[in-house]
């Protein structure tokens, strides 16, 4: 369901030529931002929705989804298996359906929402960067982009994270930022190494990792499931294993160009690696000049209670490329790859591109947001947060010590071992108003908004332990 200023008010505000700082000052009444409801213009599930034009209640909002799933699934590819509701609103850490159902969300759209749904601010600056330019392409310089770089690099640089940060690509998601990243070291291995050669060209990830579903980023992630369909893969991948030196010795060689790795694994069940691993394998990079990548897609922007997840390894264990994407849009469609002033000399123009990468649109959003999560008190309260979350996850394993194995992860980042399968316990939280995802094998992975509330954190766990007791 899209957010849409009503036609009337934008007319208006045209005709009365107002300025940009005048948009901006205008409250969210005024502005007229409202969900879609007019059926000309909006989804046929729109229209159906408000067919009796009487306030949604459950009958009506669950013979209008009937409708709409019957309507229009047979025209969705089917790549995810989603339950039978249908989300159309977002109030901070909650999420509504069409038969008005409130949802807690502890996914924030896997990590992404950090700052809430339906946030004021963001909505506000959207409005007056549409107003102005969404797009003009990289052939030109924007407004937002740049910014948005110094931004990055200064927040990094004055936190405990990756200490030669020097310039960003933009691109558009996850899996594209990592695909930058994969290029870049191969065309660092060829020509920037100082063992530079054609045969610098092998990448190691490692198991149980995630890093996109685009051809390159998937051939570092070797999970069957997701590898098999699409063989063959790249070649030059190969995977070691999370947390073991020796299985990296056993693959790294001069004819390594990049390492690459997930600080804290999200989708492989929320484990995190030793510092003394993460400088080993940093140390192990530098001796035959490999890149070390840190894939912060899902561990960065203050989820881990710190800016980057890296920081909890120390300086000796910093990077020579990050990528990072999800929250730094808040649901904006952004990625970004962070690279130090060696990879940069690598790289010349024409080697990458994107149409849409760095539009000034996203860039404007991504700036607010890291200006939002990169204060000391912002990630302050993530860590206070985080730790009301802890203390009832590790409460919930006392109390179901035969189902509850494992409380892994840090900040608001939590995989919680079930020692059977987990879909029942998440069918039955979603069921009571809880939205949490799978990680790994058995594991439940919590990721909410990191604006959550301790009261809405412990709203969660008491549906969590319902759930659990179902069981
Ligand atoms: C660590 C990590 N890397 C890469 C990706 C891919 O990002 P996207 O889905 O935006 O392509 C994800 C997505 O879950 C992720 O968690």
């Amino acid at each position: 369901m899209s957010l849409a200023i009503s036609l009337t008010a934008r007319n208006a505000m045209r005709r009365a030529a107002v300025t940009r700082s005048s948009v901006l000052a205008l409250s969210r009444s005024r502005l007229s931002l409202q969900s879609s409801s007019s059926a000309s213009s909006s989804s046929a599930f729109t229209a159906i929705r408000h067919v009796s034009s009487q306030p949604a209640d459950a009958e009506t909002g669950q013979e209008a989804t009937a409708k709409y799933l019957n309507d229009t699934s047979p025209y969705v590819l089917t790549t995810y298996a989603q339950p039978d509701f249908v989300l159309y609103k977002g109030e901070g850490c909650y999420l509504y359906d069409v038969s008005e159902k409130k949802y807690l969300d502890f996914t924030a759209g896997i990590a992404v929402n950090s700052l809430g749904h339906g946030n004021v601010d963001i909505a506000k600056i959207l409005f007056d960067q549409a107003m102005s330019v969404i797009h003009t392409s990289n052939l030109y310089h924007n407004e937002w982009a740049g910014t948005l770089a110094k931004n990055l690099i200064e927040r990094t640089r004055a936190t405990n994270g990756m200490k030669d940060a020097a310039r960003v690509f933009f691109s558009n998601s996850g899996t594209e930022a990592n695909e930058a990243a994969l290029k870049f070291a191969r065309k660092f291995g060829k020509y920037g190494a100082r063992n530079a050669s054609a045969d610098k060209f092998e990448i190691i990830s490692f198991k149980s990792s995630f890093h996109g579903r685009t051809l390159g980023s998937l051939s570092a992630t070797p999970n069957e499931k997701y590898q098999k369909p699409f063989a063959p893969l790249l070649p030059g991948f190969k995977y070691a294993t999370y947390g073991d030196i020796a299985s990296v010795e056993a693959l790294i060689s001069e004819n390594t160009c990049g390492v690459i790795i997930e600080p804290i694994q999200g989708e492989g069940g929320v484990y995190t690696p030793s510092p003394e691993f993460m400088v080993a394998l940093r140390k192990r990079c530098d001796e035959v000049d490999a890149l070390l990548i840190y894939d912060e897609i899902q561990s960065g922007m203050g989820r881990s209670g710190y800016l980057w997840a890296h920081e909890a390894f120390g300086p000796d264990a910093h990077p020579d490329i990050m990528t990072m994407a999800k929250a730094l849009g808040n649901g904006m469609p952004i990625g970004a790859a962070m690279v130090t002033e060696r990879v940069a000399q690598a790289i010349k123009v024409g080697d990458h591109g994107t149409t849409f990468g760095g539009n000034p649109l996203a860039c404007r959003v991504g700036n607010y947001v890291v200006d939002q999560i990169a204060t000391p008190e912002f990630l302050a309260g993530v860590r206070s947060k985080a730790q009301v979350l802890e203390t009832g996850l590790e409460k919930l394993k006392n109390k179901y010590p035969e189902l509850v194995t494992e409380i892994r992860g840090t900040g608001l980042i939590r995989g919680v071992q079930l020692s059977v399968d987990s879909s029942p316990v998440i069918s039955s939280a979603v069921e009571n108003g809880l939205l949490v995802i799978t990680a790994g094998t058995n594991t439940i992975r919590i990721v909410p908004p990191l604006v959550i509330s301790e009261d809405e954190i412990e709203e969660g766990l008491a549906i969590l332990d319902a759930a659990l007791a179902t069981l």
